[in-house]
């Protein structure tokens, strides 16, 4: 399978963002966390820098929400020149309405699923996205464990692709790594996010190419 590298820029340093993003130049995208205080214990940021990163960057940017009411704020950050973005099960009224709003305005559509929610409810509707996200975390931080738990779900959703032929990619976020990237893969993951292991790394192109080539081992 075709693997695709998204640093994570929650783990650049955002006093140097512009710096970080090249960093990076050579991955697949950049993967873009917002957080909002409630739907996480956590606070990133918002549209304006959103907008920023869309005019410093040539790769496509992957906003992945995690805030309350995607419904009334995923339409917006698709205003600003993303490729995709990524709302959670857990936040999310109207899942289908929102995919299609999304890819109206061109923008792809990811639906994202915490660890301790079963990714099988999305099976009724799982030809409406572009892309599942599986957190392999608990969202809200970087730096935190890989949960192996969360290889078996990745697992089923890919048979599940497989068995009726989509082209859906699957995405994981958290705690991939060197050590942990062939995990995810093996188990049908195609887009790896990487925050800690790629920035925290000082060959930051090198990361990404060792993560890669792990998973595509
Ligand atoms: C966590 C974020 C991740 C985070 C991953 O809630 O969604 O994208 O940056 O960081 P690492 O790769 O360090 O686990
Ligand atoms: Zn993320």
């Amino acid at each position: 399978m075709n693997i695709q590298i998204a640093p994570s820029i929650l783990s650049a340093d955002f006093a140097n963002l512009e710096r970080d993003i090249h960093a990076i130049d050579h991955a697949d995208m950049v993967h873009v966390d917002i957080m909002d205080h409630h739907f996480v214990p956590n606070l990133t940021m918002g549209e304006p820098i959103v907008e920023r990163i869309c005019q410093v960057t040539d790769l496509p940017v992957d906003v992945h929400l995690m805030i309350e009411d995607p419904d009334r704020w995923a339409p917006e950050y698709a205003k600003l020149g993303v490729s995709s973005v990524s709302f959670h099960m857990g936040a999310t009224h109207a899942p289908v309405r929102l995919a299609h709003q999304l890819h109206d305005m061109g923008v792809k559509a990811c639906y994202a699923v915490r660890p301790a929610e079963a990714v099988e409810p999305i099976f009724d509707i799982l030809d409406e996205f572009d892309m599942i996200l599986i957190m392999t975390v608990e969202p809200g931080f970087g730096g935190q464990k890989f949960l192996t738990s969360q290889a078996l779900k990745v697992r089923r959703l890919r048979d599940e692709i497989t068995r009726r032929g989509l082209s859906t990619h699957i995405q994981v976020d958290g705690g991939v790594s060197t050590s942990t990237a062939h995990i995810v893969a093996e188990a049908g993951a195609d887009v790896l996010v990487a925050g800690s292991a790629v920035y925290g790394s000082s060959n930051r192109a090198k990361a990404i190419d060792t993560i890669r080539d792990l998973a595509q081992a």
